[in-house]
C-alpha cells in the first residue's frame, strides 16, 4: 500500500477533530510561564516539564542570546566534526561535575542520547533488561541494537530477577527511568543495583524527569538514593528542568570515549546549537546556585497531592512533580482535557500505547514557579470536571 492510500485509513484525529476535544498540538501563543495564552485565552499550565521554572528566566534566555551573538545560529555539523565548541565542552565537564561521574557526553536530544547510547553499547551477546513503562526512546534503543530485548513488570523486582535467573551467559544490561514520565513513580535503584551486583549486569538510568528534581542538590535518582557509583550510566535531558533542548550521558571516560567514536545519533547528526547549549548550562547554574527552587517544587508538589487528597482523587503511584490521574477511557480523557482548558487549565492526556487500554489517564505536572493559588484553583477545577462527566475517583 501507498504511503497516502495507507495514512488515509487513518481516521481517528479527524473522527476526535470532529468532536472538539481533539487534545494534541495546541498552539502555546506566549512565553512559558504558569500561565500560557491559548487560543487567545490565559489558562494555568499544569502539563509542562518545565519543572523549575526556568524555560522562561531571563538569565536562561540571555544566556542563549548571547550565544547566538558569539558563536551564530546552528553548528552546521556533527560534534565529530565542525560541530564541537567550547560551550558543548565546558557543559560536558560542569554535567560531569553536578552528576558525579568522570565524563560527560552531549547529543542533539534526549531521544538520541537512549536511541544512541543503547544502540551502541549492547551487542549480539547482551541482554538489554528493561522496565515495561520505560520511556519510547530507550525501547528504540533497544530495538536498533543487535541485543536480545527483555521486558520486565513495572518497579517488580521478582520479575527482574526471574528475567536475570534465565540470562543463559548474556551480558545483562537493566535500563530503567529513574521518575517514570507518566506514572511519576520512581526506581527502585537500591534493589536494582543490588540485583546488578549479583548477576554482574550493568545499570544504565534515565533521569529525565529527576535531574533538578530529585537528589542532593538536584542529582537525579542515584544521588537521591545514595547509590552513585553503582549506577554506571545516567542519562539526562535538558528539555525539562534544564529548560532547553538537548541531552546527555555521564559515565566513566572509558565508555563515554568508545560512544564518542561509534554512537551514529552522535556522529551523523549536528551538534546541539549554541543557544540551547548556552541555555542548559544557564539553567544548570541556577539550579545549583538556588536549592530553593527545588525546595518549592516539592511544597507545590505537595499541596497538589494534598489538593486531590481532598476531593477524593487518587494520583496512583505518584511519587513525584508527575501526578497521574486515571480516567480510563479515551475520549473521556480528551473531553476531560477540553473542558479543563475551558475552564482555565492545561493538562495533557495520556492514551494507549503509553499506558495499558482502558487506564487512559491525564497527566498533571507541577512547577516551582506555580502558587499555591494556582495549585488550589487547578484541584477545584478537575473537581468540578471530574464531577460533570461523572468520573470515578479512585483508582484501583
Ligand atoms: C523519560 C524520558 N526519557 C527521554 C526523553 C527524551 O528527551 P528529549 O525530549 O530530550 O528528546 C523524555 C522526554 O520526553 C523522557 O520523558
Amino acid at each position: 500500500m501507498r504511503i497516502r492510500e495507507k495514512s488515509t485509513l487513518f481516521t481517528a484525529a479527524d473522527e476526535v477533530r470532529a468532536m472538539g476535544i481533539y487534545p494534541y498540538f495546541r498552539p502555546i501563543e506566549s512565553d512559558q510561564d504558569t500561565l500560557v495564552t491559548i487560543e487567545g485565552k490565559k489558562v494555568l499550565m499544569m502539563g509542562s516539564n518545565n519543572y523549575l521554572g526556568l524555560a522562561n528566566h531571563p538569565e536562561v534566555k540571555e544566556a542563549a542570546q548571547e550565544a547566538i551573538r558569539r558563536f551564530g545560529a546552528g553548528c552546521a555539523g556533527s560534534r565529530f566534526l565542525n560541530g564541537t565548541l567550547r560551550i558543548h565542552i565546558e557543559l560536558e565537564e560542569e554535567l560531569a561535575d553536578f552528576i558525579n561521574k568522570e565524563s560527560a557526553l552531549l547529543f542533539s536530544t534526549g531521544f538520541q542520547v537512549n536511541q544512541g547510547v543503547i544502540s551502541t553499547l549492547f551487542g549480539r551477546d547482551c541482554a538489554v533488561i528493561i522496565d515495561r513503562t520505560d520511556h519510547a526512546s530507550i525501547i528504540d534503543g533497544s530495538r536498533l541494537s543487535f541485543a536480545k530485548t527483555i521486558k520486565f513488570e513495572h518497579n517488580d523486582m521478582t520479575a527482574l530477577e526471574r528475567v536475570l535467573n534465565g540470562l543463559n551467559g548474556l551480558q545483562g544490561v537493566i535500563i530503567v527511568d529513574g521518575v517514570f514520565s507518566m506514572e511519576g513513580d520512581i526506581a527502585p535503584l537500591p534493589e536494582i543495583v543490588a540485583l546488578a551486583e549479583k548477576f554482574d549486569c550493568d545499570v544504565m538510568v534515565d533521569d529525565a524527569h529527576s535531574i533538578g528534581v530529585l537528589g542532593d542538590g538536584g542529582r537525579g535518582t542515584a544521588a537521591h538514593y545514595g547509590v552513585e557509583d553503582e549506577v554506571d550510566l545516567i542519562m539526562g535531558t535538558f528539555s525539562k528542568s534544564l529548560a532547553s533542548i538537548g541531552g546527555f550521558i555521564a559515565g566513566d571516560h572509558v565508555v563515554l570515549d568508545f560512544l564518542k567514536h561509534h554512537s551514529r545519533a552522535l556522529i551523523f547528526s549536528a551538534s546541539p546549537p549554541p543557544a540551547s547549549v548556552a541555555a542548559g548550562q544557564a539553567a544548570l547554574k541556577i539550579i545549583r546556585r538556588e536549592p530553593e527552587r527545588r525546595e518549592q517544587l516539592w511544597k507545590n508538589t505537595h499541596r497538589l497531592w494534598e489538593g486531590l487528597e481532598s476531593i477524593n482523587v487518587d494520583r496512583g503511584g505518584s511519587q513525584t512533580p508527575i501526578v497521574p490521574i486515571l480516567i480510563g477511557d479515551d475520549l473521556n480523557a480528551f473531553r476531560v482535557c477540553r473542558r479543563l482548558q475551558d475552564e482555565g487549565v492545561f493538562v495533557n492526556p495520556v492514551i494507549s500505547p503509553a499506558v495499558p487500554t482502558g487506564r487512559s489517564l491525564i497527566r498533571l505536572s507541577v512547577m516551582s514557579t506555580h502558587t499555591f493559588e494556582q495549585i488550589d484553583m487547578a484541584v477545584e477545577k478537575i473537581d468540578h470536571v471530574l464531577r460533570e462527566f461523572d468520573i470515578a475517583r479512585i483508582t484501583e
